[in-house]
């Protein structure tokens, strides 16, 4: 039995959220800090009150694990566990249930002598679920909310020489119920932990307020300064405030104020708190684009003139304002083009470094993501110190879900303490950073009082910031809760209209209608599981060119797989139930941009093209060709890019140069003239790339890096005229040709596709009955015998072939006649592969990167060269296809032959070359069990359905799919 608190069970009831938990505040770096992080011996108990008491105060344990850092990823004997919505285990708010691992962390530690005489403060940076604090056998504390710090004063409990302290993490609680994220359940200490010492009289907090007025360019400072007095307050303190300009330059004079006391006025007192405000003159304002940081210094002098203590804050100058349907930052409206960020590493599961946190925001940045949604909350506290540095804009999300109760724990009054406390804790803390533009109160618990409760605490606490939450959008009236009426909730708890995986049309009708006062923001769209995203540029196309609309974020930045060690020394990226864990919700957690490793998916080329900061276009101009460039960019300029252009006729580049005076300044477009002459004969067609370049090396990429292009079509192709294949050449199909004879199968009519997660969660077929989300069309796919019936049986398909020139060349001829039962089919094409060898690929159509014809408006027409994709998804599925290509190439590295295919009608099609059938992609569940085959799967397509994103939202639009009727098809092979 846990001494102490081992009768009260504070972590079964929902009420106590904390015991001796010190107040918040923003964070502080000071001189005296002893981190705690590295092995801690550790010993897992199966509940609370199976803790032998005698360990809290023993170093001798059965294993040794490393903080920060979950027991659940450190061979612990218990495992993560997976489920989106449902919780881990049965039972209703707060039911826990009978095994609750609970580990017991100790380590041991000394403490200098001259630290003795001071406040000794414990920081916990973060423990799953609940944690409990014991120093020398003695409880220090209590403390909740997995996603933020804990602090404790432990100075009476010090003893000289060796302490040991213990920390009691149970891995379920009360709290569980308001932290079912979709994520993996981890458990134990998986941020820092350390010890710091303060002294006597400090600084105990420090809130910073900046406004910015544009017109006037005038910056504003408030900066409120707490001394906490550790035994009697005393008079005669003194805090001195200084501000510096980003370079260093002291603004202005140093500010005195002397700390109050409450002898002076008790009426009036609100505590030891000191004041200082400034304003800035020619202020450089802080903006994603332009993170301009002042820094505040201020210094805590003791009635002797000695300086006790100096602390640093950086602040950013900036206005965020909801005005007009528009979010407004220093007065301009900003584009979101945002992403969900979780904290997750394959290895160490939502423990992650610095360096880790920098590489997520280098790999968004490089791929035009300026803004993050804190799915779904706090993150470490340096993460938001290198948003504001780096230049992002964050949505802080307070650490609250009720998913699995997602109507009922909003009302429920038992946790109302835990939702005002944990989104107080986190404004407490997180307020000085200019990066942080909105607060939100959570994700996926409904609408309640406990929101309105947090909402009125916010608004009254820190007024400089929107408030953001989807729930309250349409969650208002529950005999009325329907998904189309936005403003059900009322004005109250959220600022924005910030619904998630709405089509595109809903948006577009929020815009349109002129409707209320407040900008849609999407907080979750493009469900980015598996080979998906479709559609994104039809998104912007509609938020681009339609008021009210600002943007959103992409649902997710990150795979969620764990490396997990299978026994023949093979490893895997593990989703739901890999680990035993019951109930699942399987690869439901794998639906990034990147893989767990943070490797862009081949969507991220399409979302850096979507979310570029400069785009081109045609203009005709009173009858000449212009090109119109617009700067999406709020407050500056293009001047930190270089543009260039090539002309390119029939994908080969015909002339190419710089383009250094095309400059535009800020949310403004320009026209320009035609870079270059365009000539070209009458057959070709004639297109134009612009790039803007990176002119200097940035934090994000090297010198040259690619932000923005845009291919524009000067001149189209004429449309070929299908050469009617004659019968009477076709007949004798003896008469084969070289490529016929190369094959290793055979040209075939190919209709299936491996299934994408966006056509149904192969893995979990039951999660569309239960969920209600996901598409059918896997399941009406198989039902008509797609996956294992040959095509030929299942419409009608003529294949003609006309064979010249001494059986070097073969024309094919198909014609297909799709019934209304086979409506809407994944693919209509041909199959055929190559032997061993053939591993080196040229084409003229969309690359380098796979694309769909949803998902294609980023990838340039060229001549391109690959080898063979390896798949990219951690679940198996359909990749690899390359949209709109006028002819492909395959060349043998074995046998040095060529095989040429010239698309003759219509005037291109797609084709995928990979080492995988797409019945070696349905029948693997793990990108682990996929082995390539020697010979090169080639597939041809007419028509391919486009991706859309229906794992969590719209299904294909309408023009991506692919309707019954006839489908006509003409290439020609060359045998060289
Ligand atoms: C949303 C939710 C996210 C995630 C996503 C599906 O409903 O807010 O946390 O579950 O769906 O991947
Ligand atoms: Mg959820």
């Amino acid at each position: 039995m846990l001494p102490t608190i081992g009768e009260l069970r504070p972590w079964a009831d929902p009420r106590v959220n904390q015991i001796n938990r010190m107040p918040m505040h923003a964070t502080i770096i000071r001189e005296n800090r002893l981190s705690l992080d590295g092995e801690w011996s550790f010993d897992l108990f199966s509940h609370p009150d199976e803790v032998d008491s005698e360990v809290l105060s023993e170093l001798q344990a059965n294993k040794t694990v490393v903080v920060p850092g979950n027991w659940t990823m450190q061979d612990t004997g218990d495992f993560p566990h997976y489920t989106n919505i449902q919780m881990p285990f049965a039972g209703s708010p707060p039911d826990l249930p009978d095994r609750v691992a609970t580990g017991v962390y100790r380590r041991s530690f000394v403490v200098r002598d001259d630290w003795r005489q001071l406040q000794t403060v414990l920081c916990i940076g973060g423990a799953e679920s609940v944690h409990a604090v014991y120093l020398n056998g003695k409880f220090v504390g209590y403390g909740t909310d997995s996603r933020l710090p804990s602090e404790y004063d432990i100075s009476k409990f010090l003893v000289t020489g060796e302490n040991i302290l213990a920390i009691v993490v149970m891995r379920y609680s009360a709290m569980s119920y308001i932290e079912d994220q979709d994520q993996w359940w981890m458990a134990g200490l998986h941020r820092g932990v350390y010890i710091e010492s303060r002294k006597e009289v400090c600084i105990a907090d420090i809130v910073c307020e900046t406004d910015f007025d544009s017109k006037k360019k005038l910056g504003s400072l408030t900066v409120d300064t707490e001394i906490s007095f550790r035994g009697k307050p005393k008079t005669g303190f003194v805090v001195r405030t200084r501000l510096f300009s980003p370079g260093g330059k002291a603004i202005g004079k140093t500010h005195s104020v002397t700390v109050p006391h409450i002898a002076d006025q008790p009426y009036f007192f609100i505590g030891h708190k000191t004041n200082f405000s400034r304003v800035v003159n020619n202020c450089a304002a802080w903006s994603a684009e332009a993170p301009n940081l002042y820094q505040v210094e201020i210094q805590l002098v003791a009635p002797s003139g000695e300086v006790i203590e100096t602390v640093r804050q950086r602040v950013g100058f900036r206005r965020v304002e909801v005005r007009n349907r528009q979010l407004l930052v220093n007065g301009q409206p900003i584009w979101i083009f945002g992403v969900n960020r979780h904290d997750h590493d394959p290895d160490k599961g939502s423990t992650v470094s610095i360096e880790d946190m920098r590489r997520d925001l280098e790999v968004m940045r490089r791929h035009n993501i300026t803004a993050i949604r804190g799915a779904h909350y706090p993150n470490d506290s340096v993460f938001y110190d290198l948003c504001d540095e780096l230049g992002m804009y964050v949505v802080d999300e307070a650490n609250i879900e009720g998913h699995a109760f997602n109507t009922s724990i909003c009302d429920d009054d038992r946790y109302l303490s835990a939702f005002v406390e944990r989104g107080a804790r986190m404004v407490q803390r997180d307020r000085n950073h200019p990066s942080i533009i909105l607060w939100s109160l959570g994700n996926e618990t409904g609408y309640g009082a406990n929101h309105d409760a947090l909402a009125g605490w916010i608004r009254r606490t820190d007024s400089t910031r929107p408030l953001h939450y989807e729930g309250a959008i349409f969650h208002g009236d529950k005999n009325r809760i329907s998904k189309s009426n936005w403003v059900d909730g009322g004005l109250h708890a959220s600022d924005i209209v910030c619904p998630m995986y709405v089509p595109i049309d809903a948006i577009r009708k929020y815009g349109d209608d002129g409707f209320g006062t407040r900008p849609l923001i999407m907080c979750e769209y493009s469900h980015a599981m598996g080979n998906s995203n479709g559609s994104l540029a039809d998104y912007w196309q509609v938020i681009s060119s339609t008021s009210g609309l600002q943007g959103g974020f992409i649902w997710e930045f990150k795979d969620h797989g764990l490396r997990q060690k299978l026994i023949d020394s093979k490893t895997r990226l593990a989703v739901g139930g890999d680990f035993g864990d019951q109930p699942n919700d399987r690869s439901f957690v794998a639906d990034g941009l990147v893989s767990s490793d943070c490797e862009p998916h081949p969507a991220m080329h399409e979302v850096a093209w979507v979310y570029r900061p400069i785009t081109s276009e045609i203009k005709k101009e009173s009858g000449q060709t212009k090109i119109l460039v617009t700067n999406r960019q709020s407050f500056v300029g293009t001047e930190s890019y270089l543009a260039s252009f090539e002309l390119l006729v029939d994908g080969v580049v015909t002339a190419s140069g710089n383009l250094p005076n095309w400059t535009v300044t800020a949310r403004s477009s320009k026209l320009f003239a035609l870079p270059c002459r365009v000539v070209a004969p009458t057959k070709s067609e004639v297109h134009l790339n612009i790039f803007w370049r990176l002119k200097q090396e940035s934090w994000f990429a090297p010198k040259s890096h690619c932000v923005a292009w845009d291919q524009l079509e000067l001149k189209r192709k004429p449309k070929a005229v299908l050469k009617v294949a004659r019968r009477n050449n076709t007949k004798n199909v003896d008469d084969s040709s070289e490529f016929e004879k190369l094959l290793v199968s055979p040209v075939e009519l190919f209709l299936w596709r491996a299934p994408i997660d966006n056509d149904g969660y192969k893995l979990m077929p039951e999660l569309f009955e239960k969920q209600g989300t996901g598409s059918k069309a896997m399941q009406t796919w198989r039902n008509l015998g797609l996956d294992c019936r040959s095509s030929e049986d299942l419409v009608r398909h003529e294949m003609l072939r006309e064979v010249r020139t001494g059986g070097r060349e073969v024309d094919f001829f198909h014609h297909v006649v799709v019934p209304k039962s086979l409506d809407d089919l994944p693919r209509v094409g041909v199959r055929f592969s190559l032997p061993d060898g053939f591993d080196k690929i040229r084409w003229f159509g969309r690359g380098p990167f796979e694309n769909y014809p949803d998902r294609n408006s980023g990838s340039i027409l060229s001549e391109w060269t690959a080898k063979p994709d390896a798949p990219p998804y951690l679940v198996p599925q359909e990749f690899g296809l390359r949209t709109d290509t006028r002819w492909v190439e395959f060349t043998s590295t074995k046998s040095n032959q060529i095989v040429q295919i010239e698309i003759l009608q219509p005037s291109s099609m797609h084709f995928s070359a990979t080492n995988f059938t797409a019945h070696d992609l349905f029948a693997a569940e793990n990108q682990c069990d996929l082995k390539p085959r020697k010979e090169l799967i080639v597939h041809l397509d007419a028509a391919h359905r486009g991706l859309g994103t229906a794992s969590c939202g719209p299904d294909v639009l309408e023009k991506y799919r692919i309707r019954s009727g006839k489908f006509s098809f003409a290439y020609r092979v060359t045998v060289r």
